[in-house]
């Protein structure tokens, strides 16, 4: 048998993938299993983006190798879009890098920064892709906690008090996943001086920006951001497009420079057609977020009034694709979500898959049609 090399033996499959093996083995069984788990957008990408990949297949230069960088006419586009929504100013020339998903970025970045030994700040509860990844390259993962209580912003206080003189880098993820909890301009210019103080790359992973969020904000609309920051985005969740795979780091030139050394030795480009429809994604007027802020809004009504049958509680100013739901105190999330699978035939993601500070917690995803969520409410009811 050949063994499999040491970074392996640090990291567990993935959760969902595990998990999902059990979903499907009961929906392969005749269970008639609602799946509310997992945030892979359901809806239509903008119609304009599937006419520009179909279009996309009569230009003989598509099926060649594409540049590592993406085509100038994408990064122009990302350009534009910070600018319009967040009102960031970004060289599409040095400063930005299409990448295939963000969570491709949060390897790059890793690989690109890392030493072993390195430590790095990791949101608890939080994506759990940062630590898995952290392992990964041989880096030591050092949880910061964040609580309800303080909105599930990081604590600087106690974050100083600490011995950060190993930390190279922090992940942060606002609007945040699993919770919802939306940045505030306040938070951003602490993050951006705590990185100075520190010498510590602050990461803000921004995916969830346009879902159920007024006020769509980057940490690089922060003065002197660029020095420390970088920031990661997608249109996974923004346009529905999780499955074509393009995300976006941006930053100072010379940290984009360094993560294209990783990334250059590790694919060989976009492709031309994906390209093609993120141009037209990230065009899209107000009006697209409007529609489809309309759907998740009458969705999340619903999976509020389910985890009100749940006896669950909830903020509802919560922002994203998820709702972050407390359970009554003596209730633990796992033994809750099987027990909500077995009975209800509904599956719940366990609020401990995001860390130990998910423990009571359970998250619902939006990702389901009104028509379904209701047979859910009906099942629990
Ligand atoms: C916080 C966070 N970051 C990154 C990702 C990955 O997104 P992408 O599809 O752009 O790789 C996800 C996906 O669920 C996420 O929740």
């Amino acid at each position: 048998m050949i063994e499999v090399a040491k970074r392996l033996q640090t990291v567990e499959e993935y959760y969902f993938s595990k998990k999902l093996r059990e979903v499907n083995l009961l929906i392969a069984s005749g269970k008639p299993i609602i799946n509310l788990g997992i945030g892979s957008p359901d809806l239509q990408p903008p119609k304009k983006v599937l006419s520009a990949i179909s279009a996309s297949f009569e230009n003989p230069i598509a099926h060649k190798y594409q540049s590592y960088q993406g085509l100038p006419e994408l990064r122009d586009a990302i350009s534009r879009f910070y600018k319009e929504h967040f009102s960031v100013n970004l060289s599409s020339g040095t400063e930005i890098l299409p990448l295939m998903g963000s969570k491709e970025g949060i390897m790059h970045i890793s690989m690109t920064y890392l030493n072993e030994g390195d430590e790095v700040l990791i949101p608890n509860p939080g994506y759990p892709t940062y630590q898995s990844v952290t392992k990964l390259v041989g880096a030591k993962g050092v949880l910061y906690e964040l609580d309800a209580a303080n909105n599930w912003m990081p604590n600087f206080d106690a974050l100083e008090k600490t011995d950060l003189s190993k930390v190279k880098l922090m992940w942060v993820n606002y609007p945040h996943m699993p919770t919802g909890a939306k940045p505030s301009k306040t938070v951003f210019e602490e993050l951006v001086a705590f990185g100075k103080r520190n010498n510590i790359l602050i990461v803000n992973d921004n995916p969830y920006s346009f879902i159920l969020n007024d006020n769509p904000t980057s940490i690089l609309s922060v003065e002197g951001a660029k020095d420390v920051c970088l920031e990661l985005n997608s249109l996974s969740k923004t346009f529905n497009m999780a499955g074509w795979r393009v995300g976006m780091v941006m930053g100072a030139s010379e940290h984009i420079n360094n993560i294209l050394k990783v990334k250059s030795n590790m694919d060989s480009g976009m492709f031309y057609g994906i390209q093609k429809g993120a141009i037209e994604a990230l065009k899209c007027s107000n009006m697209w977020f409007a529609t489809l802020n309309s759907v998740y809004e009458e969705r999340r009504n619903l999976v509020w009034q389910l985890a009100d049958a749940l006896n669950c509680t909830y903020d509802k100013e919560a922002s994203g694709l998820f709702v972050w739901a407390k359970l009554p105190a003596y209730l633990k999330s796992e033994e809750f979500i099987d027990l909500v699978l077995k009975e209800n035939h509904i599956f719940i993601t366990p609020g401990t898959i995001f860390g130990t500070k998910g423990e009571g917690y359970i998250r619902f995803s939006l990702c389901a049609s009104t028509e379904v969520l209701e047979e859910a409410i009906a099942r629990v009811k």
